[in-house]
Parts: structure tokens; C-alpha cells; sequence
């Protein structure tokens, strides 16, 4: 038997999983701050959901999505965390109890995507969505938030490209413009975008095919459409993005692969080639229709998303923080074993994170484990030490030792500490 993980799943080794949580935590840092409140919703959601709000025609529903039945119920294993999230808001009658709500989440997603390097079948998103305010200084601010968020990360050198796609009647006037444009040529565009033509020609715009190319770029754009109060916000949001000091680039072939958006859509792509096939590690937009078209009551809304895993790649090779295991304890002789567990306990439980070693192998076997660890001091509890009821203190940054009376320990190993500490 070969068991292996699901192609496309990955396992978080505690390297990999030490840089997921540094993203996680300043991601959580930064939402808190600006009085985001976390929301757990579960991974497994009715599928309708997910047909209605992302849309039939999307990638993610027509072949992405991980559905089953059980007990005769239609399910799928959350491909993204907006739809779940907007089912919440409505189940519990949020917008009962405050005009605007700010959510943020942060769990693992779905889709049979063709894996390839930040690209996978099981992965991560750190997102947060906004109810109640329709206004363009909220998208402002929310981009703002995200850019800040990858600042805080060390990822300054990303890109955010905005668009607009205008209300519903301002997609639907283009989306007719687009085929009127693009009819004629049908036979010489991509399988893909034909199909598209038909299901959902505003797609096409994000096509990578060759053919497609040529006809993307001197397509009609959504800007050149929009008009009244859709023109407005726009204009409104680059205003205080303008004020807000972001730099950003209006992409008008931006459209992005979910059908719930309306009026602002932005993304943010890491400049770092390093990404291959994901180099867009944020995705958000507006969708002021969505929570209305579920049942609640109309209510605009806006979100944004970042894949974990791609803000690890593009975080590259900036070192994970320092090591977390300071001390580690070795016990020489069996006597000693014992009385090292004593003092790893107690050190634990003074806060000092440290590491027993009762293997009851060599010192220079122990200490090579202490070096290969990170540990900056190695406390060396033997038999002859007890006798006199000191423990040596090796510290292996100065490159000193001293024996220390039991009863000096934690003291001396907190002032070694705080002294090693930059
Ligand atoms: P999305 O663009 O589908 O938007 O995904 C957001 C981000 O999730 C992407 O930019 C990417 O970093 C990451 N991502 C997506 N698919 C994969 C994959 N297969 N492997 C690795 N990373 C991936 C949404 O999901 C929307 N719910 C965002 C949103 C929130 N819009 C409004 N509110």
C-alpha cells in the first residue's frame, strides 16, 4: 500500500507551518485593529449556495467544486469563504443588530484547480468582508487595509490593479457590447472562449490563450460604459486611494472569475516571479446584490481574499522568526533524567520554552541536537553536578559556562536571555 496525500493537498511540515502562522497573525493583527471581528463558519456548505452566489459558468462551480450528497442534501466543501460567510450574516439577522458589520476569516478552501506551484486543491485564504456601506471610501479603505497588511508582512513590492465592472445594468449593457464586438470573430478565439461567449463572455477577458490575445486587447472596456452613479464611485474610490498614498494601476481587463462582483474589483500580484502560475495573491471586489439575491435584505457588501500559501512563496526565503526553544536540558546519566525533567518543567512553567534531552546519549551527541535546535543555552544537569547542587550553564551564543546553585537557575537563565536578546 502507497498511501500519499491528495494531488494537490499539501502537508504543512513546522517550518512551513511557522511561516503560515507568521502570515495568519499579522493578517489577524491588522483586521483587529481596524474593528474586524473573526467569524468560523463550517467547511461543508449547501451547494446551492455556492450555483447561486459564484454562478454557473464560473470555473469554480461548473468543475471545481467538491460536492457530494449525504442524506439526500446536496453539499460542497467550501471553495472560497464570501458565500459561506454572507449565509452567516443573513442566519443570524446581523444586519438586525448593527448597520455595518466587518468580518474576517481565515481557513482552508477547495477547488480541483490543476495544481502547480501556488496553485492546489486544498488551500488557504485569509479574507475579510464588509456589510452596510456602499460608499467608495469604504473600498478605499479596505484596499488600503490589505496593502498595509502585505507592508506589515515585508511583501511591499505588490501590485494592486482596480477596475470597476458598474451595477448590474452597467455589466449587463458591456456584457452585450462585448459579444456584439466579438461575435463576428468566434471561430478564431479559443474552445474555452467560445463557450464562454455564449455562458459568460466577460471571462474571456481573463483568458491566457494565444488566439485570444489580439482580440482582448482592442476589446471595448467596462470604463468605457460606465456612467451615473457607477462612474461616481469610481472615480470616488481612486480619489481616496489617491489620498490614501496607494499606488495602484487601473486594469481594465481586470473582471476576475466569480460572477457575485459588481462596481469595484481589485487584486494585488506579487511582483516576484517566483509565484508561477498564482501571482495574484489577493482577489477582492464588490457585490451589493448578493445578500438581497440570497433572501436577507439588500445589503452592499465587499471583500477580499489572499491565499496563504502564496503570500508564504512570495514571502521567499525572508527568514521565519527566531527559534522558539532557547534552552534545552541535557541530562547526563539516568540518575540525572529525572531531575532534567524537573527543571524543563519548571523553566516551561516560568515561560521559558525548552527541550529535555533524556535519550541518555553522549554530551557532544546532546549539544550537536542543542546547536542543530537554536538553542542559546544548554543547561547540563549530571550526576556530579547534583552532588553539589548546581546545574552548568553552558552559553553557547557567548561561548561561556558557569555552574549555577539550583536555586539560581531560572533567574540566571531569564538574565541570559534578556541579555541575548538584540
Ligand atoms: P479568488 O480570487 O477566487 O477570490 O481567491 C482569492 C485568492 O485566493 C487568490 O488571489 C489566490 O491568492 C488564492 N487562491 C485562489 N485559488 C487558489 C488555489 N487553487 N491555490 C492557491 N491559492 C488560491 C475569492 O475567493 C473571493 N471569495 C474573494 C472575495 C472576498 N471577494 C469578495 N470577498
Amino acid at each position: 500500500m502507497n498511501l500519499r496525500a491528495v494531488k494537490g493537498m499539501n502537508d504543512f511540515l513546522p517550518t512551513d507551518a511557522r511561516q503560515a502562522r507568521r502570515v495568519e497573525e499579522a493578517f489577524r493583527r491588522t483586521m483587529e485593529r481596524a474593528g474586524f471581528g473573526e467569524v468560523r463558519t463550517p467547511l461543508v456548505e449547501p451547494t446551492a449556495l455556492f450555483v447561486r452566489t459564484i454562478g454557473e459558468g464560473t470555473d469554480v462551480v461548473d468543475k471545481e467544486m467538491y460536492s457530494f450528497t449525504r442524506h439526500d442534501e446536496g453539499l460542497t466543501i467550501r471553495p472560497e469563504g464570501t458565500a459561506g460567510a454572507a449565509r452567516a450574516y443573513i442566519e443570524h439577522k446581523v444586519h438586525a443588530a448593527e448597520t455595518v458589520t466587518k468580518w474576517f476569516y481565515t481557513g482552508a478552501m477547495f477547488r480541483a484547480e490543476r495544481p502547480q506551484r501556488g496553485r492546489y486543491r486544498q488551500f488557504h485564504q485569509v479574507g475579510g468582508e464588509i456589510y452596510g456601506d456602499p460608499g467608495p471610501a469604504c473600498d478605499a479603505e479596505l484596499i488600503a487595509l490589505v496593502v498595509e497588511f502585505l507592508a506589515d508582512l515585508g511583501i511591499g513590492d505588490a501590485v494592486v490593479h482596480v477596475n470597476s465592472l458598474g451595477g448590474p445594468e452597467a455589466r449587463a449593457r458591456y456584457r452585450q457590447v462585448l459579444v456584439d464586438y466579438l461575435t463576428p470573430h468566434a471561430e478564431k478565439l479559443s474552445a474555452d472562449s467560445q463557450r464562454r461567449l455564449a455562458s459568460n463572455p466577460l471571462r474571456i477577458l481573463d483568458s491566457k490563450a494565444k488566439e485570444d490575445q489580439e482580440w482582448i486587447a482592442s476589446a471595448p472596456r467596462i470604463s468605457d460604459v460606465l456612467e451615473g452613479e457607477d462612474l461616481a464611485h469610481f472615480e470616488g474610490l481612486k480619489k481616496h486611494l489617491a489620498a490614501l498614498g496607494v499606488a495602484y494601476v487601473h486594469d481594465t481587463q481586470l473582471v476576475r472569475g466569480l460572477d457575485y462582483y459588481g462596481r469595484t474589483l481589485f487584486e494585488v500580484k506579487a511582483a516576484k516571479e517566483i509565484l508561477g502560475a498564482g501571482s495574484t495573491v489577493v482577489g477582492g471586489g464588490r457585490y451589493d446584490t448578493m445578500i438581497g439575491d440570497l433572501g436577507g435584505p439588500a445589503t452592499p457588501a465587499i471583500g477580499f481574499a489572499a491565499g496563504l500559501e502564496r503570500l508564504v512563496l512570495a514571502l521567499g526565503e525572508q527568514k521565519a522568526e527566531e527559534s522558539l526553544l532557547p534552552v534545552y536540558v541535557c541530562a547526563l546519566g539516568e540518575s540525572a533524567v529525572s531531575p532534567a525533567l524537573v527543571i524543563g518543567r519548571d523553566l516551561r512553567r516560568a515561560g521559558v520554552a525548552c527541550e529535555v534531552d533524556g535519550r541518555g546519549q553522549s554530551l557532544k551527541s546532546q549539544l550537536r541536537r542543542a546547536n542543530a535546535r537554536g538553542a542559546r543555552i544548554a543547561l547540563v544537569v549530571g550526576e556530579g553536578e547534583l552532588a553539589r547542587g548546581v546545574v552548568q550553564l553552558k552559553d553557547l551564543a557567548a561561548h561561556e559556562q558557569v555552574d549555577v546553585a539550583s536555586a539560581e537557575l531560572l533567574a540566571s537563565v531569564h538574565a541570559r536571555l534578556a541579555k541575548a536578546t538584540p
